[in-house]
This record gives C-alpha cells, sequence and structure tokens, in this order.
C-alpha cells in the first residue's frame, strides 16, 4: 500500500497508547516536553532519524514555516517507508537507498505544498465556510435526532458508535459529497483498515484498492449523471477541470477526513462528559456552553495523536534544535495542546475554560478545511444527545470502555450506554 500511515508501525507503542485508566491523557512517550525540551529527538525502530515537537511555540512554528513540507513521498526519508520497504531495510544492516516507489498522489492535497495544494485546496474552502455551514446545521439536527428516536424505539441501552457517533458524521459527509450512504460499509470498513496500526501491508493495500475502486465508480457515475452536491460541483466548476485522478484523491482525502474525526470526537467525548458529572451538570444547566465545551473537548481529548507530520526540505534550527533536511518532524499534538504557559492546569477539563488556541485542527496553510463542519457536528450532536436522553449513564465500568490503542486515530471502539 502506498498508504502514508504505514509510517506509524515504526513508532514505538508508548507513543500511540494511552495510559490504561487515562484514556483521556497524552500517550506517555508524548509527555517528554514536562522534563525536556519542546523539540526532541525521536528514536524509531527502524534507527530512522525523527523528532517529535511537544511545546506549542515550536509547533506552531513548524507548522507555519514552508522549508517543512507536507508532502511525505517526495521528500520522504526512511521514517516513510511502508511496511514492506521497512522490513527490506531491516534485514540489510546498511542504511540502503529504499527502493523508489512512485505513489498515486495526484489530487491528496492533504500532502501536498504550495502553490499546488493552494489550488486544490481554493476548489473546496467555499463549501465549507460559517455560512454554508449554518445552512446544514438543519439538516444535521434532523439526522441526530432521527438516529437517538431510533435508538430509544429500541430499548434503553446501545452502543453510542454505531448507532451515533459514527453514522452522524457518516451521513452527514455523504450528503455533502454525493456518496450514497447504503454503500457505507464500503468506505467504512476500509478507511478503518487503513487507519489500524496492526494492518499488514497486504490488508492496506486490498483496503485502499477496494476503496480506490468505489470512489472512481462514483466519480465516473457523477461525470454522467450530475447532482446538488460537492462532488458533481468539482467536475463540473473546476477550470481547468481536474482530472479523474485528481477527483477520486480529493474525494477520498474528504471522505476518510470527514467521518473518522468527528465520530471519535463525539464518542471519546461522550466518554468524557460522563467521567465529569459535574462538568455535564454544568453544561445541562447552561446550554450556552456547548461552544466553549467543544473547544475544550478538542484541546483535552486530542485524537489526531500524530497525524500531523512534516519533513524538513533543508535544514532547520527549531527551539534551538539542529533538524537536517529529509528528517521527519511529529507534531505530538496531545501533547502541545497542554503546554501550560498556554493553557493554566493543562491537565483538568473544564468546559468554562476561556476560548483556547489549540492546535487540535492544526495550524498553518493545511488548518482543517473541515473544522466548520466538524464543530457544528459536534455541538449539534452533544446537545441532542444529552437534552434527549437526560439519564443518559454508561452501561459498563469506564474502564470496560474498549480504547481506539490500535488506531491511528484515537478514540473508543464501542460505548455501551443506557438510559431510562
Ligand atoms: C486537515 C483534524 C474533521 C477535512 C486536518 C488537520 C487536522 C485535522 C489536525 C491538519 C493535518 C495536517 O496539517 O497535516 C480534524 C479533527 C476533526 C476534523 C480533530 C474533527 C473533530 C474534519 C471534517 C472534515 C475534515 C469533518 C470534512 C471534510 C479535512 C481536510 C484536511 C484536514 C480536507 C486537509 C486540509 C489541507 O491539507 O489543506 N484535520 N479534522 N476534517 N481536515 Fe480535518
Amino acid at each position: 500500500s502506498d498508504s502514508p500511515t504505514a509510517m506509524v508501525r515504526i513508532l514505538p507503542d508508548d507513543l500511540t497508547q494511552r495510559r490504561p485508566g487515562c484514556p483521556f491523557d497524552p500517550a506517555p512517550g508524548l509527555e517528554r516536553r514536562r522534563n525536556g525540551g519542546q523539540v526532541q529527538p525521536l528514536p524509531l525502530l527502524n534507527g530512522a532519524e525523527a523528532f517529535l515537537v511537544t511545546g506549542f511555540d515550536a509547533a506552531r512554528a513548524v507548522l507555519a514555516d514552508p522549508r517543512f513540507s507536507s508532502d511525505r513521498f517526495r521528500h520522504r526519508d526512511a521514517t516513510h517507508l511502508r511496511p514492506d520497504e521497512v522490513a527490506e531495510l531491516a534485514a540489510s544492516s546498511r542504511q540502503a537507498e529504499p527502493a523508489q516507489t512512485q505513489p498515486r498522489t495526484d489530487g491528496m492535497f492533504i500532502f501536498m505544498d504550495p502553490p499546488e495544494h493552494t489550488r486544490l485546496r481554493r476548489l473546496l474552502t467555499g463549501q465549507f465556510t460559517v455560512k454554508r455551514m449554518k445552512e446544514l446545521e438543519p439538516r444535521l439536527t434532523q439526522i441526530a435526532v432521527e438516529r437517538i428516536e431510533a435508538m430509544r424505539s429500541k430499548g434503553t441501552e446501545a452502543d453510542l458508535v454505531p448507532e451515533y457517533t459514527l453514522p452522524v458524521p457518516s451521513l452527514m459527509i455523504c450528503e455533502l459529497l454525493g456518496v450514497d450512504y447504503a454503500d457505507r460499509e464500503e468506505f467504512q470498513h476500509n478507511t478503518a483498515v487503513g487507519l489500524n496500526l496492526n494492518s499488514s501491508g497486504e490488508e492496506r493495500a486490498k483496503a485502499s484498492g477496494a476503496l480506490y475502486a468505489f470512489i472512481q465508480r462514483l466519480v465516473a457515475d457523477k461525470q454522467r449523471h450530475p447532482a446538488d452536491d460537492l462532488l458533481s460541483g468539482l467536475i463540473h466548476d473546476a477550470d481547468p477541470p481536474l482530472t479523474d485522478g485528481q477527483l477520486v484523491d480529493m474525494t477520498l482525502v474528504l471522505l476518510g477526513a470527514g467521518h473518522e474525526t468527528t465520530a471519535n470526537m463525539l464518542g471519546l467525548g461522550t466518554l468524557a462528559l460522563l467521567e465529569h458529572p459535574e462538568q455535564l451538570a454544568a453544561l445541562r444547566a447552561d446550554p450556552s456552553l456547548i461552544d466553549n465545551t467543544v473547544e475544550e473537548l478538542l484541546r483535552y481529548l486530542s485524537i489526531v495523536q500524530l497525524g500531523v507530520t512534516r519533513v524538513a526540505k533543508e535544514p532547520v534550527t527549531v527551539d534551538g534544535v539542529d533538524i537536517p533536511a529529509g528528517a521527519t518532524v511529529v507534531i505530538a499534538t496531545p501533547e502541545v495542546n497542554r503546554d501550560p504557559r498556554f493553557f493554566p492546569e493543562p491537565d483538568r477539563f473544564d468546559l468554562r475554560r476561556s476560548r483556547s488556541p489549540h492546535l487540535a485542527f492544526g495550524h498553518g496553510v493545511h488548518q482543517c478545511l473541515g473544522q466548520q463542519l466538524a464543530r457544528i457536528e459536534m455541538r449539534i450532536g452533544f446537545q441532542e444527545l444529552i437534552t434527549r436522553l437526560p439519564s443518559l449513564r454508561l452501561a459498563t465500568p469506564a474502564e470496560h470502555v474498549p480504547l481506539r490503542n490500535d488506531m491511528l486515530i484515537f478514540g473508543v471502539h464501542a460505548l455501551p450506554v443506557t438510559w431510562s
């Protein structure tokens, strides 16, 4: 597979696996700033050179600096090898040149640099404005309410992940893009294989192939039968027109980024609220706290644990540390968002905290394109859940909730709840 997530295979476990009983706190390996500098060497399992950024200033500096590239393929070093390449490298004791592979990245703008990135991203920004998202609110509310009523009609307990936290954002991104939600098996499962840290190269290749073929069929279908959706708009409005490869890639980025992320914020966020009953009570008592709650949950949970990485195109010094050309820099978002100089008492979940400048959506030219959509999904998703199910509580001890320690994006695999 050419999945960039393959790099995680060579990251030590303590960077992705949170402590048992502490599902909201950064994985122990990310906490090194507390004893050292903002930028620290990151020993990778294959011996390659990388750096971990755990301080807020340094993270912002890296993400605003054009000397750091998002193009992990063109500028990648040994930290971005596919698992089979890693095995090859490990087999030879010398630092051999990796086999040159040419992954297909026509329209994967999340892995591109300006000016190519700028052109593709600009085609989408008009679809994700605050105003455009406001227009989606009634439909989003309807989706959330329908899912809650469906759960209620079946009894007084449910697993919130398949019944609520995954379908709400999935349905929304499907409608926006023009994907038939009935086909969700095709993209939900294959996306999850790509994000699973334990997937083999073969499993990844199979899943990404299936996903690519699925989107290819969708693009071909929209080319013949345009509708009132984002994908049809991209096909007909881009000037010069996008290639088929670009259309497929851009749809893949949006579909993937558009459901796994918010789904896990809703799942882990609900667990966090249930585990902080005094905070939940405050939110119930004053619904105007919801926007603040969403921002605090984004900061406190930081579910995109290691997804924001860059490669140095030339030697760069950050916070006094020399980073050589070709080295990978991993932004430790969960730890960055607990920098005590920016967030007093950073380990405390406090939904009254004044609006925090967290980096949960990244920073710079790649800052999350879907952040306004994510915000309304969380605002409506949490609000409807807690008001329509006022007696909501866990149906299992919190320590039995299965955590996504095996996934690139953190969260819960299941969330058994009950209500009366
Ligand atoms: C980029 C987080 C929801 C679409 C990003 C990045 C982060 C992020 C950290 C920056 C990656 C980088 O710099 O390398 C999140 C979180 C979400 C969320 C925490 C949920 C709470 C969404 C949604 C969409 C979306 C709902 C819907 C389309 C994108 C896209 C990019 C992106 C397209 C790439 C932007 C670019 O490269 O210019 N997201 N995201 N995200 N996100 Fe989100």
